[in-house]
């Protein structure tokens, strides 16, 4: 017996070590389900190896290109990831394989950064891509970002960003799809489809990271970082359904916000974070902290300490941290003494190793090298970047046709800072692009004129300062032209992060050129390159004809003087409404009614915004026939249809972009005045029409959220709203 025992216990220690070794094989074993290989996993990581997951490092920042290589020593080969900011694909494999071949587990790192609007091959600003309502092309801009960045070492962009934005101070209202809840929700699957593909794991496709979760945009007076104090009836109406559809869509992460939502922040909230995101949508992914936003939780007055601070992201759901390290040095310290527990721990690591096996980097952890002639800016790519752009401008105005130049001006002046800019012109996180890829307007424009038009160039005055020695030429240049086009705007970081305004106009030496050159007498025509909507209430007045450009990216130069010559015809339409003056904000198109509809407004401005939400000029002309219904009344399970023809009376060829809003009149929570629920863009050739049309589902389109975010579909009166027409009908049980 006591033979059998020790032979027993002999062979169970052999049997061990190949027992352990069969185990942690498993999460090797591609064929295996993702969640046993996670499983496997965890049951052998060591609790430092955990917490190693999840945190992120920053990689090349600052960092002397004749060193790089060597900072690739201080990376951890433990690290769960690192914000890549080199463009170089072999350096990221390098690290990898570190990682691969010396933590004691080989578990990949996650490569992340922003390429928010590109990342080589620069497209127009989020903002602007929403004005162009062409889902298509926004869909292949994300896809080739996701082309460049993985091929330069990436497997995850901090993007899309999904913050509603009515107060166009926020510099960050560039960065977002504008004021209206719905169009951020159809770009926010957009972009996750562009991103991510249909597989994960394919080459050429990286995680997207919906942010800045959740209502950052809110943030007081405009003012970035700051306090947003949001009701629970606006997180649900405004703020939630873009990131509701963006995880619907896929979204393989989220990060949440730098913002306090009314006293408890974004990234210390268990409602926002783990009731709603984890539990009621179902979101199987990660959430990244924002850069530091753990730490402020200090600041923000709720955290003693970085230890409690590390304590209230860690539960209320944020399972990695950018950059601090606050995860690293409190969460063993946090464990031990009880306060977080283990469970806890393992169920964040498994939803950064899902993502990490999703993507593929278990067995694909390394990027293809290739030449960066190959890699980016390629034709297909600038084409789209183009076309991007050209689609996003909108012509806010065009007295007397003034626009587009054709044969009638035999030299046109150009005017600006603007014209031969090759920075501000990329807008606020320009990925990796650079100036010298960029077409200039200067560039675009002789091209396109060549022959045709003698250009005259001035560059007029800077963008700011008080210097007006340049007024002079500016004028003589205009004298000697048949029309004057002045180029004006932003620079790069009066808008995107951190660049709030207290005025949105530009500032008074751009105004004043423009007005010395009104007084030539000559047609002034304004070309505007901003990230945000402009105070125009001077500027309208002085102008025939307004473009607002806004950052259109590498192939600015192709765009904006396709619009000008008519080589495109207009179709952008405003994806945020632009004030009447800075004191207007907030002004967006569906507001709530007052009280006392006619009075109330500001006595010294007209009551309308200067160019509202949807608007958009273009060459052509489109006579909109009757919008028709199916039905006046309908049941709810039953369908409306509506649809309106519409003809091209013009002589050119145009894309006509139709939004569709409903109105509720009345109901138990007050609506707004009406809201977009469906849009659809048409190419229509001159003199032919289109149908457009939209199918109304009462429950998608005619429901509202409460302050739980629990829906109601209510019975009553309703309008379909398209353009200037208004239909009733009615919905009954
Ligand atoms: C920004 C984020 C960005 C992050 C990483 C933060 O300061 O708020 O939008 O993704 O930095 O660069």
């Amino acid at each position: 017996m006591k033979r059998q025992i020790v032979t027993f216990t002999l062979l169970l220690l052999c049997a061990l070590p190949l027992a352990a070794q069969k185990k942690k094989e498993i999460y090797k074993d591609k064929n295996a389900p993702i969640e046993t290989r996670i499983d496997n996993l965890l049951s052998l990581m060591t609790l430092e190896e955990k917490i190693m997951q999840m945190n992120q490092w920053t990689y090349g920042k600052n960092a002397n290109p004749n060193n790089i290589g060597e900072k690739m020593k201080e990376v951890s080969p433990m690290i769960g990831s690192l914000l890549y900011r080199s463009t170089n694909p072999e350096y990221r494999n390098q690290i990898q394989k570190k990682a691969i071949s010396e933590s004691r587990l080989g578990i990949p790192i996650i490569f992340g950064f922003d390429a928010i609007h590109g990342y080589r091959t620069v497209f127009p600003i989020p903002l602007a891509q929403a004005c162009s309502w062409n889902t298509d092309l926004v869909q292949q801009s994300c896809a080739i970002t996701a082309k460049e960045s993985w091929l330069s070492g990436l497997d995850w962009t901090f993007s899309p960003m999904l913050d509603v934005a009515r107060d166009a101070r926020w510099g960050r209202v560039s960065e977002g799809y504008g004021e209206d809840t719905y169009a951020n929700s159809v770009f926010a699957v957009t972009a996750v489809k562009g991103y991510q593909g249909t597989n994960l794991s394919d080459k050429y496709t990286i995680a997207a990271c919906l942010k800045h979760y959740i209502g950052y945009s809110l943030s007081e007076g405009g003012r970035d970082y700051h306090y947003s104090d949001i009701s629970n009836q606006t997180l649900w109406e405004t703020f939630m359904p873009p990131f509701e559809a963006g995880i619907k869509a896929g979204a393989a992460t989220v990060m949440s916000g730098f913002n306090d939502i009314s006293g408890v922040p974004a990234s210390a909230n268990y409602y926002t974070l783990t009731e709603v995101l984890k539990k009621k949508w179902g979101h199987d992914g990660f959430v990244i902290s924002d850069w530091g936003s753990v730490r402020n939780l200090v600041e923000q007055s709720v955290a003693k300490d970085l230890k409690e601070a590390t304590q209230k992201a860690f539960m209320a759901g944020v399972e990695m941290d950018m950059v601090d390290n606050t995860y690293m040095d409190y969460l063993p310290a946090l464990v031990a003494e009880g306060k977080v527990p283990m469970a806890t721990v393992d169920e964040a690591v498994r939803r950064i190793l899902r993502v990490k096996m999703k993507l593929g980097l278990f067995e694909n952890p390394y990027v293809d090298v290739v030449p960066e002639k190959k890699r980016y800016l390629l034709p297909e790519y600038l084409k789209t970047a183009e076309l991007l752009a050209a689609e996003s401008m909108v012509l806010l105005k065009n007295d007397n046709s003034v626009l587009p130049i054709t044969t009638k001006y035999k030299s046109i002046a150009i005017i600006g800072p603007m014209v031969k800019d090759s920075v501000h012109i990329m807008g606020f996180w320009e990925g990796m692009g650079r100036p010298q890829d960029v077409e200039t307007i200067y560039a675009g424009l002789q091209k396109e004129f060549k022959g045709k038009a003698q250009l005259n160039y001035a560059k007029g005055c800077d963008f700011d300062g008080d210097d007006r020695n340049g007024f002079t030429d500016a004028v003589s240049a205009a004298n000697k032209s048949d029309a004057v086009i002045v180029f004006l705007g932003e620079k790069r970081n009066w808008s995107g992060e951190n660049g709030s305004r207290s005025t949105i106009a530009l500032p008074k030496i751009q105004e004043d050129l423009v007005a010395e050159l009104k007084k030539t007498g000559k047609p002034v025509i304004l070309m505007l390159s901003s990230g945000r909507p402009l105070e125009l209430i001077r500027l309208n007045t002085m102008a025939s004809a307004i473009v607002a450009i806004w950052q259109p990216g590498t192939a600015a130069g192709s765009a904006v003087a396709g619009i000008l010559s008519g080589r495109s015809n207009p179709s952008g339409k405003l994806s945020i409404t632009f004030p009447q003056t800075t004191g207007q904000i907030p002004i967006y198109y569906n507001m709530r009614e007052s009280a006392r509809p006619n009075s109330g407004h500001y006595q010294d401005i007209p009551r309308d915004a200067l160019y509202w939400f949807g608007h958009g000029l273009s060459y052509t002309n489109y006579s909109y026939g009757s919008v028709k219904l199916s039905a006046t009344k309908i049941k709810k399970t039953d369908k409306l249809i509506a649809e309106v023809e519409i003809t091209n009376t013009g002589d050119r060829d145009g894309k006509e972009t139709v939004m569709w809003f409903i109105k509720d009149p009345f109901a138990s929570i007050s609506r707004p005045m009406k809201e977009l629920k469906h849009f659809e863009k048409k190419f229509i050739k001159a003199g032919e029409k289109a149908v457009y049309r939209f199918e109304i589902d009462p429950a998608q389109h005619l429901s509202f959220v409460d302050s739980n975010g629990e829906r109601h579909l209510e019975t009553g009166d309703f309008y379909v709203i398209v353009n200037d027409q208004q239909l009733h009908f009615e919905l009954i049980e």
